[in-house]
């Protein structure tokens, strides 16, 4: 999305459409009878077909979800930087609700139509959740944050809905972040939301040519690996 300049960039309905279909791959993964997590959730693992109907692909991390009671699967810490929950990479601890951060991780990057990592852009920004999360909960902040490739195509309070929800997903505490079947459900208000003639068109946008990269694997070989900033192990 974020790639070839002269691609035309996906609409704001169809990101919210790709978003819809996401959650409910997410979600059905969830509430399975064993309860799978993903663990590898990124826009690169999304395949759309012609309808831009979303499918989850790539289960090759995927773990079955705790049993017996238990919160969360200890695991070796595999995924991808820039979207893995800091708790799994800080402890290698999974849980359910970790796939609910990567999912925030992609609502980030179909709002500002940035890519999560990304070592082109300055130093600081590199990261796009430590980036632009602190500009999620302020409206004035979240119009300059926003893709501006899609302005006018959605109101502003369906963009504030959609940032509180991401900002939601991205809690850092796991305990605190939505079901995906809670994220589905904004997600589908938000797609009702009607849309309204944007008020004030001063849209400053932080995008210059966006670069495709490709996501660095992590594979650490011990889950204690704290410390680092996007680079590699
Ligand atoms: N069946 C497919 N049809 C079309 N494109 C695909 C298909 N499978 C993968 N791709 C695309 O090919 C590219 C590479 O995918 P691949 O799964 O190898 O790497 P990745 O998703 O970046 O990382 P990971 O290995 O963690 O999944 C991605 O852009 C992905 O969207
Ligand atoms: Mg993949």
């Amino acid at each position: 999305m974020a790639g070839n300049p002269s691609i035309q960039p996906l609409s704001w309905d169809i990101r919210l459409k790709i978003a819809i279909g996401a959650a409910r791959g997410l979600g059905f993964l969830h509430t399975s009878e064993k309860k799978v997590i993903y663990r590898d959730f990124k826009a690169s693992n999304i395949l759309l077909d012609g309808n831009y109907n979303a499918k989850i692909s790539d289960f090759g991390l995927a773990k079955l979800g705790p049993a017996g009671g238990e919160s969360h699967v200890t695991t070796r810490v595999m995924g991808t930087y820039g979207y893995a929950a800091p708790e799994y990479v800080a402890t290698g601890h999974l849980y359910v609700k970790s796939d609910v951060y990567g999912f925030g991780v992609v609502l980030l990057e179909l709002l500002t139509g940035l890519r999560a990592l990304d070592t082109k852009r300055p130093t600081g920004q590199q990261n796009l959740v430590e980036w632009l999360k602190p500009m999620l909960s302020q409206k004035k902040k979240l119009k300059t944050i926003m893709d501006a490739r899609i302005e006018g195509q959605y109101s502003s309070n369906a963009a504030l809905q959609a940032a509180q929800l991401t900002l939601k997903c991205l809690e850092p505490d796991p305990k605190r972040r939505p079901s995906m079947r809670e994220v589905l459900e904004v997600l589908e208000q938000i797609e009702a939301v009607p849309i309204e003639k944007p008020k004030n068109s001063m849209f400053t946008s932080l995008h210059s040519a966006p670069h495709r990269r490709a996501q660095r694997p992590i594979h650490h070989r011990s889950p204690l690996h704290t410390g680092h900033r996007g680079g590699s192990v």
